[in-house]
């Protein structure tokens, strides 16, 4: 990812499916000024994202796209990007897989947050896995995206520590929190 060189923010578009809190951190930390992104788009593949009440709130643009037919739903989602100068992808639990076409178009310009440490627990159900195999830690990492699912290059990730007492909620109560720190810390990282 290039430098940031001036006082640009980079234009970003955060991808959802669910309850957003990834979302509702990104949104706060894009309106500090040491923030190096600017949020301009929100984009769902379902109109049940209970997180699109924070773009809402923001006044940031959110649009819905219907995913039953996937490549008419990223050449739309295309267009809109190119038209708003997108130039950073978060995923932040979008919940559809983008096809090797999406991910040419914005190589190296898209960037995922997932509960466990790859290349650990790619996919879903993380924590009921890592508690299964009675894992002393998990945690959440974020990485570049690239056609192989949970396989790009990592940019950061951080630890929590299973307990004896931990369910897969409570664990992922507990990731999730890291996570909020996480992204951010991410994002400063790829362009300071
Ligand atoms: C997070 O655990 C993220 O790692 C995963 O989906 C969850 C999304 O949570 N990909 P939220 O919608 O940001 O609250």
């Amino acid at each position: 990812m290039e430098k940031l060189t001036g006082l640009k923010k980079v234009k970003t578009a955060v991808f959802i499916s669910g309850t957003g809190s990834n979302l509702k951190n990104l949104i706060k930390f894009s309106k500090i000024k040491k923030s190096p992104i600017s949020i301009r788009l929100v984009i769902s593949n379902t109109k049940k994202a209970k997180g699109l009440i924070y773009a809402n709130q923001s006044n940031i643009e959110k649009i819905i796209f219907n995913f039953h037919n996937i490549k008419v739903a990223e050449k739309k989602i295309l267009s809109l990007l190119k038209k708003e100068k997108i130039n950073l992808i978060c995923l932040a639990g979008f919940m559809k897989i983008l096809s090797k076409n999406f991910i040419k178009k914005f190589n190296g310009k898209i960037i995922n947050i997932h509960p466990s440490l790859l290349p650990k627990y790619k996919g879903l159900n993380t924590h009921i896995r890592a508690i299964k195999n009675k894992d002393k830690f998990t945690g959440c990492t974020v990485h570049y995206v690239t056609s192989k699912l949970d396989s790009g290059k990592i940019i950061m990730q951080k630890k929590v520590k299973i307990t004896a007492k931990d369910n897969s909620t409570s664990l992922a109560k507990k990731v999730l929190k890291k996570e909020h720190t996480l992204y951010l810390d991410s994002i400063l990282k790829i362009f300071n």
